[in-house]
């Protein structure tokens, strides 16, 4: 649980202006603008939808539902409402300090650009009380204005160290206000330089800190900011590596603009010595225990991806497709056994190709086709599903241009559309069109990015086995007029209509409590929380004074009983935050007899293979729907696994073979035939003996199935990078060889967690940008090193912040 948790909040409208908040979204501009994706949806009737909408209900199966007796009274003594007293415009931002201390910050910045010179003013809270009630702590930081690009640096090992850079140009510099008492007191120090990005806590030592400064120059810090010394200059990307390495790409032609020239160096001694370890460098990502560059190739205007395992030492070429300088690569997922890479198509398709590595991160096959991934807003629905293991989403856009959500299992080896729940029916009019297309379509990042009325990506949480909330349609395209609130516990084998129009979400008490409430333009005052997984829904009214609600928040890792709302009232002037302890709502702890157990993964019951993914079996102790009790911060999830005999399903296709769809047998590619199967590693050329399998990376599988394989080392010499740029091409037929068809891969761990959400509201006639974003990340799971930071993709298009939530990079 790092204690990472943003919410940041800007309006670009005076409250005098805002009078009319109540028109909501105009459906018919919301509408135009989701044409171009609806497909067949579109003629859905809008007055009908609308009505709709206003008849929200609490839950969908109240028939069924038993009313919890005395919430109102139970709750109401256990809500606590705080008003700060700074306008609501600006920018808030809000982090968790610790793991369970309670410690929240809270900063506010309102910023008025200026001709050549900024006035900004920030102001500081402190809750320790899971943000009951807050201090105000601005003296603290000696009323300095911290820019929010950097808002508050918190180190990832829960020891609550806290950094913010402040802003002190107009007596000429840059302060850093450090604490190591969870935000109790802050030592301010004088910074040598002006930062260009945050402050990057050394994972494995946070008393280490880089950082970049407006000049490009490289700077480190062993003494948690108290001295800093510079280590390198003309610095381009910077990432911390494995064992408190640091990777960074430098230029030496005064330009970072100048990719493909740029070289990947690195140092293992805080910067006492360097080495260069590839030249002629477009980008770097650091991913699981590989590190990926983007290489020019002789001509220099194509890009191949190199890969090491060994922090750069010996590169191999991946075996994937070039692209051009228009094109991108982009890692979705990683481990330490293998990734998920995204390959653009060519032209400006929006769409291009999974592909899942082996265990060396060289030899790749084909995982998804037409996987939607535009270029314009390097947007992807590509969701790891934390709750289960294996479990992916992501869309695809059919070749009718239909947007498609597709779902593995099996860590991408086979890819499926996503069920619809029973107790949705598809409209008579969309499914008369194509009825076996009546399909649950999720929203993620994508539906965001087009502005559909979708508040939240879809939510999972490690200690919350099996469960996924999401917004979703039901209809043959993703359709978006009203997306509802859709629930899944067994890791998206079946879903639920939980919730009638959208609605933000979290998760509490590992999954025994789930809490929401409905995103709409006008006031609320009501809260829903389930204790069923999303069956039932029971409503509070947390006030008697509706609030304009802007954003949930709850202490990250999904432990927590205290819930924060976020908002303002009318006067549009202060913001007010009211939390609500539900610990008193459960009103015993759970006991052996609540959990029952589970058989993840489990499709058919009767087979004796059933729940095996990756060579094992896990059966999990689970809180039982019906029981209404507390799983306690110190609940955690009991497993217990299995091994698996083998199967075809425990391998990849091998190199020069592939799955015809519905197939589990691998067959020989056709333009394979007769030819040896030979590729490039370490500079030999290696011959491939197999019957067309190869164990998946990870997988635990015993017995059974287990097919002849051998790779024969030819000692021919043969290009394996494009490092040395004399000794290109002779190899490049096998570059772009072949590349086999899908795989499955292994992926236990996911990284960030991100929602975002842009929201406009028509305000006198002008736009009132309403922007939430809550950032969160998972460290307890072992993250994708560096892939988190600031990509400078972005920053070279001032999106640095939209990146930070993105558990995606880029790698070019
Ligand atoms: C909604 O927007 C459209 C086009 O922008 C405009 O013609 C229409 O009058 C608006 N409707 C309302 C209710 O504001
Ligand atoms: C939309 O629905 C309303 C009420 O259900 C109906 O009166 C109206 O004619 C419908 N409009 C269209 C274009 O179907
Ligand atoms: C709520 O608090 C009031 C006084 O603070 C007390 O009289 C009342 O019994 C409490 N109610 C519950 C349900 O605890
Ligand atoms: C606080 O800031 C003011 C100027 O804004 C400066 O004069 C004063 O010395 C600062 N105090 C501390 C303790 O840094
Ligand atoms: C910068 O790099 C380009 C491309 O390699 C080269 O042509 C040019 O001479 C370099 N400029 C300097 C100042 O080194
Ligand atoms: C709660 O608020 C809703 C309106 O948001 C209202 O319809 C309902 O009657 C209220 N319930 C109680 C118990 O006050
Ligand atoms: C809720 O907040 C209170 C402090 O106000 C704290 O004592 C309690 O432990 C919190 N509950 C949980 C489950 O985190
Ligand atoms: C419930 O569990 C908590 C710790 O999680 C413990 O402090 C408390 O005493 C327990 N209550 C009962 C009634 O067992
Ligand atoms: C694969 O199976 C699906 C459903 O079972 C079917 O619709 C599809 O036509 C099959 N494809 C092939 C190539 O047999
Ligand atoms: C490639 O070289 C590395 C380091 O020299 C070695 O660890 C690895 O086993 C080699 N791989 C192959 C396939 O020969």
């Amino acid at each position: 649980m790092t204690s990472i948790s943003c919410i940041l909040l800007l309006a670009f409208c005076s409250s005098a202006l805002c009078t009319n908040f109540h028109g909501g979204d105009n459906l018919s501009a919301l509408r135009r603008l989701q044409r171009k994706f609806v497909g067949d949806e579109e003629r859905r009737n809008v007055s009908s939808e609308r009505s709709e909408l206003s008849e929200l209900s609490a839950g969908l199966n109240e028939q069924t539902c038993a009313a919890l007796p005395g919430v109102e009274s139970i709750l109401h003594n256990n809500t606590h409402s705080f008003t700060f007293k700074v306008r609501t415009m600006g920018l808030l931002s809000l982090a968790w300090v610790g793991d369970g201390s309670g410690v929240l910050l809270v900063l506010t910045t309102f910023q008025v650009p200026l001709f050549m010179m900024r006035f900004g003013q920030s102001n500081l809270y402190r809750s320790e009380d899971y943000g009951k009630t807050f201090k105000d702590v601005t003296h603290l930081i000696n009323h300095t204005f911290i820019q929010s690009e950097f808002g508050i640096a918190i180190s990832p090992d829960h020891s609550g160290k806290v950094m913010l850079t402040g802003d002190v140009s107009e007596i000429g510099g840059f302060k850093l206000f450090r604490s190591q008492d969870f935000g109790l007191t802050f030592d301010p120090t004088d910074l040598p330089f002006e930062p260009l990005i945050q402050m990057m806590y050394n994972p494995r030592d946070c008393n280490v800190l880089l950082t970049l400064s407006i000049t490009l120059d490289l700077w480190l810090s062993e003494d948690f900011g108290a001295t800093w010394r510079k280590i390198h200059d003309s610095v381009c990307l910077v990432r911390w590596g494995k064992k408190s390495s640091i990777y960074f790409t430098a230029n030496y032609n005064g330009s970072c603009n100048d990719k493909g020239m740029l070289e990947l160096r690195k140092t293992v001694d805080y910067g006492l010595s360097f080495q260069t370890i590839a030249t002629r460098v477009y980008s770097f990502v650091l991913g699981g225990r590989f590190v990926f560059a983007s290489i020019m190739t002789g001509t220099g205007t194509e890009r191949m991806i190199h890969v090491s395992a060994d922090g750069g030492e010996v590169w191999n070429m991946a075996q994937l497709p070039k692209v051009n300088h228009e094109q991108f690569y982009s890692i979705l997922a990683a481990n330490q056994d293998m990734i998920f890479m995204h390959v653009d198509n060519p032209g400006d398709s929006g769409v291009g190709t999974i592909y899942v590595s082996d265990d060396r991160g060289a030899v790749f096959s084909k995982s998804l086709e037409r996987h939607l991934y535009t270029t314009t807003s390097s947007d992807t629905d590509f969701t790891a599903i934390t709750s289960l293991r294996g479990v992916y989403m992501t869309s695809v856009l059919t070749e009718d241009d239909v947007v498609e959500t597709v779902i593995t299992f099996d860590q991408g080896a086979k890819w499926r559309p996503v069920r619809r729940p029973d107790n949705r029916q598809c409209d008579t009019e969309t499914s008369t069109n194509r009825p076996n297309r009546c399909r649950l379509h999720i929203h993620a990042s994508y539906s965001t990015t087009m502005k559909m009325n979708v508040p939240m990506l879809p939510l999972s949480q490690p200690s919350a086995v099996g469960l996924i909330l999401a917004h979703g349609s039901v209809g043959d395209a993703e359709s978006a007029l009203s997306p509802d609130v859709y629930v899944s516990d067994n890791g998206g084998y079946s879903w639920l209509w939980a919730l009638r129009g959208p609605h933000h979400y979290a998760i509490l008490d590992s999954g025994g409590l789930l809490v929401a409430v409905e995103h709409t333009s006008s006031p609320v005052n009501q809260i829903k929380f389930s204790t069923d997984e999303g069956q039932c829904w029971h409503t509070y009214n947390f006030t008697s004074d509706p609030l304009y609600f802007s954003g949930m928040d709850s202490e990250p890792g999904s432990r927590s009983m205290n819930v924060s709302l976020w908002g303002y009232r009318n006067d549009f002037s202060k913001w007010v935050v009211i939390t609500i302890d539900l610990r008193k709502l459960l009103t015993r702890n759970c006991t052996e007899g609540d959990y029952v157990a589970w058989l993840a993964h489990s499709t058919d019951p009767s087979g004796s293979i059933d729940g095996c993914v990756l060579g094992y079996k896990e059966t999990f102790l689970r809180l039982r729907k019906e029981s209404v009790c507390w799983n306690g911060r110190g609940y955690a999830t009991t497993k217990k696994l299995s091994r698996c005999t083998c199967t075809m399903d425990d391998y990849h296709c091998d190199f020069g073979y592939h799955r015809p769809e519905n197939s589990s047998e691998c067959v020989e590619q056709e333009e394979m035939k007769g030819h040896p199967l030979e590729f490039c590693l370490n500079g030999t050329t290696e011959q491939l003996q197999t019957s067309g399998y190869r164990k998946i990376p990870g997988d635990q599988c015993e017995g059974g199935f287990q097919p002849e394989r051998k790779e024969t080392d030819l000692r021919k010499m043969c290009t394996s990078n494009a490092l040395y740029p004399n000794s290109l091409t002779e190899n490049s037929s096998l570059n772009t060889a072949v590349i086999v068809m899908v795989v499955i891969a292994i992926l236990l761990t996911s990284a960030v967690a991100g929602v975002w959400l842009v929201k406009k509201y028509v305000c006198g006639g002008r736009f009132l940008v309403h922007r939430y974003s809550v950032m969160r990340e998972h460290v307890e799971a072992a993250k994708i090193e560096g892939v988190d930071d600031i990509d400078p993709h972005y920053m070279e298009t001032g999106k640095a912040q939209d990146n930070e939530d993105s558990d995606q990079d880029l790698i070019e």
